[in-house]
């Protein structure tokens, strides 16, 4: 490996990475990881044990676990999710402040250019810029969702939320083109989700530098937004999974179920749904039940990640009787999938998502059009961009029914409008593609990043 810019008297620069220990949140910060080692910083993760990740699968970097103190079996409901996110920001603050100093002194301090952290770590953002050590920021979400949070408390003082039922369809003339339900929401604590985003911002505003998993083409204007709200560097270095792609099977919490290629490889071209509703996201017995049957009376072939968790009430994930006979030969079922491949592969024609930020730009990269049942958080928003900015998809809302579901897929998969949404996913496709090459939007910004990095 070239030494390159990134070296002190022939020593290689460091970056420190801590991600949150979540897996839309691990996969990008991995893949920013990959990035910066192929410029030549050597590379350390900090890590909680919640969620650790397998240091033999990435044997070029170095691990620092944090205790946390934590136990038990990982949250469900969004709202413990968010208490949890905040508890592991208390527990590991001290650990962390002993860790990160350790590291210091190890290093001679000029080799160290800064540590990356993910934005809902505030307290560790706080140790880092105790210690004196340059501290750069990695928001996961769209550049809309930031700036959601950032308009948080001008969006209370109008009384946009909290959200009221009667006011859902409302435009949110501050920012267009959401409503009041597209607005970041986690569960029914609205005093969590202002802690948690109040937090976000804090960490943001608190860093040298905010770095995001978005595209210039496919965000420009919010882009411009957050710029001039922010005034700090803000890097669009997106879609991350493009620059890195070995990282998604490297970072992945639960074992990728490969043999679904292959089940791919035996079906004509753009012909299969698939479905997935991302790490978190919960569905009811009766919406699966529902989903099931939708899928079965829809004829369309598919294949369906269904992981161990997905119905969180009574921990019991069973699909219904009678649904492996009615759809035999014409549909898998797996518990994770190598997302990406699956994507990328010709068989896919369409993408029934939770609309998390991860999967709507790797779906947007390979030109799949979506068909989104957002479920909280941020997903709302990615919904309303699919469905009515960049026209590639569109939401499944209100009660979930057979009937409906049935329709929606036909309409995505063998109907013509789902085939104008194919085709303007496969213009965002090339455009994805031209942003990450080495004159594009992300190939420079990325060439800043490492330049404000290495001169902070
Ligand atoms: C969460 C939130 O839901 C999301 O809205 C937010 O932007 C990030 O945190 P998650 O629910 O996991 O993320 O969704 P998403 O952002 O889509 O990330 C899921 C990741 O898991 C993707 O990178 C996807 O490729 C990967 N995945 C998913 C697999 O590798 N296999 C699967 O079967 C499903």
């Amino acid at each position: 490996m070239a030494l390159g810019g990134n070296a002190v008297a022939g020593r290689r620069r460091h970056v420190l990475l801590f991600p949150l220990a979540y897996q839309g949140h691990i996969n990008p910060m991995f893949r920013l990881a990959g990035i910066l080692h192929g410029r030549g910083f050597a590379v350390t993760v900090f890590h909680t044990h919640f969620n650790a990740p397998d240091p033999s699968r990435h044997p070029e970097y170095r691990f620092v676990p944090v205790p946390d103190g934590m136990s038990g079996p990982a949250p469900v409901a969004i709202e413990d999710v968010v208490s949890h996110i905040l508890a592991l920001n208390t527990a590991c603050e001290a650990p962390f402040r002993d860790r990160l100093a350790a590291v210091m002194e190890e290093y001679s301090r000029d080799d160290v250019a800064c540590i990356v952290v993910d934005t809902h770590l505030l307290s560790m953002v706080k140790v880092a810029t105790k210690l004196s050590v340059r501290t750069l920021v990695l928001r996961t979400g769209s550049a809309a969702c930031l700036s959601c949070f950032v308009a948080y408390p001008l969006l209370i003082k109008r009384g946009y939320l909290p959200v009221q039922e009667s006011e859902l369809e409302t435009e949110v003339s501050e920012l267009p083109p959401y409503r009041v339900r597209d607005l970041m929401q986690l569960g029914r604590r609205h005093d969590l989700t202002c802690k948690l985003l109040e937090r976000v911002v804090g960490a943001v505003k608190a860093s040298s530098g905010l770095i995001l998993n978005t595209f210039d083409a496919l965000e420009r204007r919010e882009l411009v937004k957050l710029r001039r709200d922010l005034a700090m560097p803000v890097f669009d270095i997106g879609p991350l999974h493009l620059f890195s792609p070995a990282a998604a099977a490297e970072s992945s919490l639960l074992r990728q179920d490969r043999s679904c290629l292959k089940w791919l490889d035996a079906r004509p071209a753009a012909s299969v749904l698939y479905v997935s509703f991302g790490s978190l996201a919960c569905m009811s017995a009766r919406d699966l039940v529902e989903t099931a049957w939708g899928i079965a009376g829809s004829g369309v072939p598919f294949l369906w990640v269904v992981r161990p968790g997905l119905v969180a009430a009574d921990g019991l994930t069973r699909l219904p009787d009678g649904f492996e006979e009615a759809t035999r030969g014409r549909g898998m079922v797996v518990e994770w999938a190598p997302q990406e491949e699956v994507l990328r592969h010709a068989a896919v024609a369409g993408f029934w998502t939770h609309g998390g930020w991860n999967s709507t730009t790797e779906s947007v990269c390979e030109g799949v059009p979506m068909l989104c049942r957002p479920h909280f958080g941020d997903q709302m928003g990615n919904a309303r961009y699919v469905e009515h900015v960049w026209r590639v998809g569109f939401e499944v809302a209100g009660a979930l029914e057979r009937g409906g579901v049935e329709a929606a897929i036909r309409r995505l998969v063998t109907g013509s409008e789902g085939a104008q949404m194919r085709a303007r996913a496969g213009e965002l496709k090339k455009v994805a593609k031209e942003c990450t090459g080495e004159a594009g939007s992300s190939g420079l910004a990325i060439g800043k990043l490492v330049d404000h990095m290495l001169a902070l």
